[in-house]
């Protein structure tokens, strides 16, 4: 715990409301350095100030009669929302007696995922090469509650592959030579998959492929790759 001590008195020297009668607060996390950018707030201390209206445990998992739903109504107030945050099973992610803090989630974040997504991730780790950040955080790309883009992504798909992949964003990806363009990554609609607009993963597997360039419907002819959208 020793190492807790610095930042926490940083944080409390730099307030100018300090009231020194209080115990002093220690964030019941372990020591993570990540999570010591903010403090939590499900600690015994500052929900003390809570109980009186609010219930601060014993959360059934439904949408009718979720605890959680009093304060954190606006978590899901986007267009598109996942599953169990849509029915308030905040639960099924959210350990009440983590060792890591109350509500805490297990590391890394694929675990949580695999709870529920078995299959589809089998399906992935069985593929020859699999996409970098999808081995390291799924939540680098997805939120777990609610976006206001597909997929729950945290911004659109061809900008988020951007900000990784700063040199697709020339336009001179593939088709430089005959047009300065570039080939289309955004604005039309997905030719493979109705009602869904075409971006950067209309050729690529964001998580996996068979191809080094993890390229969708397992493809490794460059030729018979173009046809599978445009026909002759
Ligand atoms: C004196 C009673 C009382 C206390 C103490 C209290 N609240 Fe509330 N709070 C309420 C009531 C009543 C509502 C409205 C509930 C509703 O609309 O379902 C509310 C709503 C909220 C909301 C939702 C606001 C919104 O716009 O959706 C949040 C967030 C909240 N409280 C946080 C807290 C926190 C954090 C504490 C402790 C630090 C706290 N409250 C202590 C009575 C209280
Ligand atoms: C009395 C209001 C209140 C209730 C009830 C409540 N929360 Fe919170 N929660 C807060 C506030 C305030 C924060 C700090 C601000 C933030 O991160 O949104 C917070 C933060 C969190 C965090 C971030 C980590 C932390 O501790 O700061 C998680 C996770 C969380 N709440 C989950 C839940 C879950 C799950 C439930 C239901 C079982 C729940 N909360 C019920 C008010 C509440
Ligand atoms: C699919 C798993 C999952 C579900 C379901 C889920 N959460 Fe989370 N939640 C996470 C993860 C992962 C984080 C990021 C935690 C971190 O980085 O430490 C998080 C973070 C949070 C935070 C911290 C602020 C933020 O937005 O990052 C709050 C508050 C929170 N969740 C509340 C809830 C509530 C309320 C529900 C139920 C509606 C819920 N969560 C359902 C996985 C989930
Ligand atoms: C408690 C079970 C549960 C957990 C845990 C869970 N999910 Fe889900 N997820 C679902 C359900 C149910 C759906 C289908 C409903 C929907 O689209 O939201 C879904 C759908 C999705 C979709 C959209 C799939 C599609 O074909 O449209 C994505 C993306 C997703 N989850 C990502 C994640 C990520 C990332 C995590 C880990 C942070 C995660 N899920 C953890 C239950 C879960
Ligand atoms: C680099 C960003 C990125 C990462 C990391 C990522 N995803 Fe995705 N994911 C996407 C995008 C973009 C889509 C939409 C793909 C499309 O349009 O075909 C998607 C789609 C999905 C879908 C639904 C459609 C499908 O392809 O089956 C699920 C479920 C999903 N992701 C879960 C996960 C899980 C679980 C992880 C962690 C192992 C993860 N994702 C990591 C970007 C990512
Ligand atoms: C968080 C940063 C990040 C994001 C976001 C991201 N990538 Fe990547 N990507 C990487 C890294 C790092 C590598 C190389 C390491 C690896 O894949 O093992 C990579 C590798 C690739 C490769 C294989 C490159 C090769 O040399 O064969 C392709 C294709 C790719 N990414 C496409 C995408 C697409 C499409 C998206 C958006 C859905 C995306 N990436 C989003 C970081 C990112
Ligand atoms: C029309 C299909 C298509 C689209 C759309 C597309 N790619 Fe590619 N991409 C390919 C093919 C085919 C290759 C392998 C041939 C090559 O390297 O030129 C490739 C290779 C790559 C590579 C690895 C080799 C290299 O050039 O670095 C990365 C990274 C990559 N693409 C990222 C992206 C990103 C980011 C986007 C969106 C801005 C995108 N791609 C859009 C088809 C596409
Ligand atoms: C997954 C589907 C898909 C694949 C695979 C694909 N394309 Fe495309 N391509 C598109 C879409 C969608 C457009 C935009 C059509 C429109 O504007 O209506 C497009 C447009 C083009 C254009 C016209 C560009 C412009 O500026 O109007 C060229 C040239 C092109 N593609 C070349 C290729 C080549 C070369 C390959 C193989 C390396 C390829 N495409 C693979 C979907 C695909």
């Amino acid at each position: 715990m020793r190492p807790l001590i610095y930042p926490l008195l940083l944080v409390l020297t730099a307030s100018n409301t300090v009231n020194t009668n209080a115990a002093p607060f220690v964030p019941d996390r372990d020591t993570d350095s990540s999570q010591h950018k903010k403090e939590t707030f499900h600690t015994p201390a500052k929900e003390a100030a809570c109980v009186a209206c609010h219930n601060m445990g014993g959360t059934p998992q439904n949408s009718k009669d979720s605890t959680c739903k009093t304060c954190h109504r606006q978590i899901i107030n986007f267009r598109f929302v996942h599953g169990p945050a849509a029915v308030w099973a905040c639960l099924s992610c959210h350990d009440e007696d983590s060792e890591q803090g109350k509500y805490a989630v297990i590391k890394p974040d694929s675990k949580l995922c695999i709870q529920c997504h078995e299959e589809r991730m089998q399906i992935w780790a069985a593929k020859r090469y699999r996409h970098g950040p999808s081995l390291i955080s799924c939540t680098i790309c997805h939120d777990p509650h609610a976006t206001d883009q597909p997929f729950r992504a945290h911004i659109k798909t061809t900008s988020h592959c951007i900000s990784c992949h700063e040199e697709k964003a020339s336009g001179a990806h593939l088709i430089r030579g005959f047009s300065s363009a570039g080939h289309p990554t955004g604005g039309v609609p997905d030719p493979l998959r109705p009602g869904r607009e075409f971006t950067c993963a209309g050729c690529h597997n964001p998580h996996a492929g068979d191809t080094p360039n993890l390229l969708y419907y397992d493809n490794t002819k460059m030729n018979s790759f173009c046809t599978i959208c445009h026909k002759k």
